[in-house]
């Protein structure tokens, strides 16, 4: 029998537990103390990221542990600061002021790291972009917030459509090479000005700090605007639910174009004077335990689909490494399944800790705790400060085990500050009295507080833990001249949680050929992105519809798939 609750590993050396007082009087305000402008007055993310530390004399500490193949690089804090200090100093120089909007599109590289945290020290709103999106997804973004500013690198520069980006003022690459528009070098840009170590440009907790753009079920991606105000929560969950501590090497697996990436990858253990690993290049069982092994990996924090490919690539795989440094391991984006926590049991003697949390509510918001029981299947439970409720269509809370809208009450210090030009969605997650916040998940709240996932409430898919919009991909789809009609829906799938499928009305004189799928979606993958490509299509005669407005019902065609899915199984 497996155990439906596993208790904590016996540890008094938590965090949490150290900070006992604080917890049972509980109030946001209390934390202000751990920052420096709590005294000063002086507000900006990036300083109490990485200045802050170097005062305070850990200068020597290793920030940033890099790791690609043989490659590996060390960056202190004060490295990192220098870094930082020259980077900014050539940003501004090139124009880019409080407010400006900087994309950065990098591999998972320490360039991008400090690209990201010289933006910030300028008050400029950072906007992380995934490694691998192609020219749309790029465009949509860049365009829909008329961003000045790219911080890229020669082998990137080929996906970026800078014809159709009139907003973008200058490029910055990250070595050499020159793009169609002004562009400057920036390592050649750092031998010419010197760096000025007091660049940072102070700012309100309420000015904005990054951009991530997130799918829902209608229209194109969305951009959430977070304000510095985040660092609040990102500090202290890092400090409770990550564990962070003076000795952990911390690894997170997420590119920062994912909010995961920025916030866990990035904000969270440097608010917390951690050693960061980044791990350069794709997922592959080899590297990722090497990576633990020789970086000497303490806290992971990754998602349910690496766990699930870990899991099915076998004991093999483990077997030629060493991964007992690591002590705390956590997951999110996706449901964990039970059967993924007794595979941490077996292989690391560890619980793995699922943490629930969207792009919008800018840090987690549900968790397993390290000091509390698990029960596998749940998300766990909300952090202090966090109230969370199972309500109806109407507002109103549900009895224990019910399945309705998991709701938080608003606000919090790192919910979103906005949604880009669009106050209209950004009202849309608020019930009409502004009292709780709605997202759109549905879940079962248990007798002891417990919040079990069970579903979107909307058409929204989540593929590896990654959310893709499928008005996104039907717009894409719908631009191949084969294509008639698209709709897209998320296909169940033990490995990735979901994949994407399509279903195709194919236009007249076209016929349903196995090369002309592959076609199709090859289409999708080039110029939208790899993981918003349809991984199964079927050509069907005609696409299930409303009745009055004739939209494409999304949820007709999951039904279907879902019946199929139970028949053959
Ligand atoms: O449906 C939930 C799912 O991911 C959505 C948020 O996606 P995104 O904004 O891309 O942020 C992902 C990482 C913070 C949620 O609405 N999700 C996130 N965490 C979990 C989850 N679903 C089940 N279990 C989780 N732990």
């Amino acid at each position: 029998m497996k155990p439906t609750n596993i208790e904590p590993l016996k540890n008094q050396h938590y965090n949490i537990i150290k900070d006992e007082k604080l917890v049972s009087s509980f109030q946001w305000e209390n934390l202000n103390e751990s920052f420096t402008w709590h005294d000063t007055d002086k507000v900006n993310m990036a300083h109490e990221c990485v200045d802050r530390h170097v005062d305070d004399g850990y200068g020597d500490k290793v920030a940033f542990h890099y790791i690609e193949g043989e490659i590996e690089q060390k960056i202190t804090y004060n490295e990192l600061k220098r870094e930082t200090d020259h980077w900014a100093t050539i940003l501004k120089h090139h124009g880019v002021k409080k407010g400006d909007i900087v994309f950065v599109f990098l591999p998972k590289h320490p360039h991008c790291h400090i690209a990201i945290l010289a933006a910030i020290k300028l008050g400029a709103i950072v906007g992380p972009l995934f490694e691998a999106f192609m020219e749309d997804a790029i465009r949509d973004r860049i365009q829909d917030c008329d961003g000045q500013f790219l911080v890229t690198s020669s082998d990137f520069i080929n996906r970026v459509p800078l014809k159709s980006l009139p907003s973008l003022e200058k490029v910055f690459l990250t070595d050499e090479g020159s793009a169609e528009i002004q562009t400057v070098q920036i390592q050649k840009e750092k031998e010419r000005l010197a760096a000025n170590s007091a660049i940072t440009q102070w700012v309100e907790l309420d000015d904005g700090l990054n951009i991530h753009y997130t799918s829902g079920s209608t229209g194109h991606p969305k951009g959430i605007i977070h304000a510095h105000r985040v660092m609040i929560q990102q500090y202290i969950t890092g400090r409770w639910v990550l564990d962070l501590q003076e000795e952990d090497v911390y690894w997170c697996t997420a590119h920062p174009g994912w909010v995961t990436g920025t916030v866990y990858g990035l904000f969270a253990p440097l608010l917390n004077r951690a050693t960061i690993v980044i791990h350069g290049g794709r997922f592959n069982a080899d590297s990722w335990y090497s990576t633990i092994e020789k970086a000497g990996v303490t806290v992971w924090y990754s998602a349910p689909t690496a766990f699930r490919m870990l899991k099915s690539q076998g004991f093999e795989a483990l077997s030629n490494y060493n991964t007992t440094s690591l002590r705390h391991v956590l997951s999110v984006g996706e449901p964990l399944n039970p059967e993924v926590i007794y595979w941490g049991l077996d292989v690391f003697q560890l619980r793995i800790h699922d943490t629930w949390w969207m792009t919008e509510t800018g840090a987690q918001l549900i968790v397993n705790l390290p000091t509390t029981a698990i029960k596998p299947g749940s998300m766990g439970k909300p952090i202090p400060g966090i109230a969370v409720e199972i309500v109806d269509d109407e507002g109103e809370t549900l009895a224990i085990g019910e399945v309705g809208h998991l709701a938080i009450q608003a606000p919090w210090p790192s919910l979103m500050k906005e949604v880009w030009k669009n106050k209209e969605k950004f009202d849309s997650y608020f019930t009409t009295n502004g009292k709780w916040y709605l997202s759109g998940d549905l879940a079962i709240k248990d007798e002891d507080g417990y919040i079990f996932f069970q579903g979107r409430s909307d058409d929204m898919i989540n593929s590896s833990g990654e959310r893709i919009g499928p008005f996104e991909v039907e717009s894409k789809l719908m631009v191949h001249k084969a294509v008639a009609e698209a709709g897209v829906i998320g296909k169940p799938d033990p490995v990735r949680g979901e994949i994407v499928k399509a279903f195709l009305v194919l236009a007249k004189g076209f016929q349903a050929t196995d090369a002309l799928l592959e076609e199709i979606r090859l289409f999708v993958r080039s110029e939208l992105a790899a993981h918003a490509a349809p991984r199964e299509i079927e050509v069907i005669e005609e696409l299930p519809k409303t009745k009055i407005s004739g939209k494409i019902l999304r949820r007709e065609l999951k039904a279907r798939e879902l019946e199929k899915i139970a028949i053959t199984s």
